[in-house]
């Protein structure tokens, strides 16, 4: 498929704390998408868990061993965000998949049937980066884009170190060599990237971008091929 894009875009960015704002980002998005669909592309999204994941994990965690139970939870978060974005999209008469997909497979058809597709977490034991990352290696996607709520990728973790740089362009193995590779994180945990994405980038061979994503700009000129601010990562 030519001109077909995917998104991960992290849960968090559907819930700014301010009112204001998430009406401004939901409206900027919501004039995106009704752009790209426009201009004849295709595009896929990927919904984080964000708030509703997390909170549903911790009303159990500590009383449920199995880790795979609290995805599961964790899922059903992100398949509400997926929901939420995908109404919002056809209020407004986008061309979206009626339907949230449960698995890459159904994302990848639906892909060929309708401008936008939106949707959340499939199985247990990864997060929405690796759907993300699995959707646009199906789809031929020229990369994938990680729209979360940092501006960069860092050289350390910069919510612990102070001296932490943010990276321009780099490569998957050096992402990896500050993420991990193929590791599951814990069930609503957070990570700039989750490792099991960058194994599945790898794997694929696949360009990853790494943005913030309550700057829509960003989005959209990572969209269109434009430099954009934040992390290039190359293959
Ligand atoms: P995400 O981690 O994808 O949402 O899913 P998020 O927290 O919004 O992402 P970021 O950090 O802001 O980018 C939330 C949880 O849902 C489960 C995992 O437990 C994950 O931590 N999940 C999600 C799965 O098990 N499988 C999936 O395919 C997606």
């Amino acid at each position: 498929m030519s001109g077909v894009h995917v998104v991960a875009l992290g849960g968090s960015l559907l819930r700014p704390e301010e009112a204001k704002q998430r009406t401004q980002w939901f409206g900027l998005l919501r004039q995106l998408v009704v752009h790209l669909e426009g201009n004849g592309r295709r595009l896929g999204l990927v919904v984080g868990g964000g708030l509703p994941a997390r909170e549903g994990i911790d009303l159990v965690k500590g009383m449920i061993d199995d880790r795979h139970r609290l995805d599961h939870i964790g899922i059903a978060g992100t398949r509400l965000n997926a929901t939420v974005l995908q109404q919002l999209l056809q209020a407004v008469g986008c061309d979206v998949a009626p339907e949230v997909p449960t698995s890459v497979e159904q994302a990848r058809y639906l892909m060929e049937q309708h401008h936008v597709v939106v949707m959340g977490g499939t199985v247990p034991g990864h997060t929405t980066d690796t759907v993300a990352v699995k959707l646009a290696a199906a789809v031929d996607a020229r990369h994938c884009i990680i729209a979360t709520n940092v501006a960069h990728v860092h050289s350390k973790d910069p919510r612990h170190h102070d001296d932490a740089e943010p990276i321009s362009t780099m490569t998957l193995d050096e992402l990896g060599a500050i993420t991990g590779v193929g590791v599951p994180l814990e069930p609503g945990a957070s990570a700039v990237v989750d490792p099991m994405a960058v194994a599945a980038a790898m794997e694929a061979g696949l360009d990853l971008a790494v943005l913030d994503g309550r700057e829509v700009a960003r989005l959209e000129a990572a969209l269109d091929g434009q430099p954009f601010e934040g992390t290039l990562i190359r293959a």
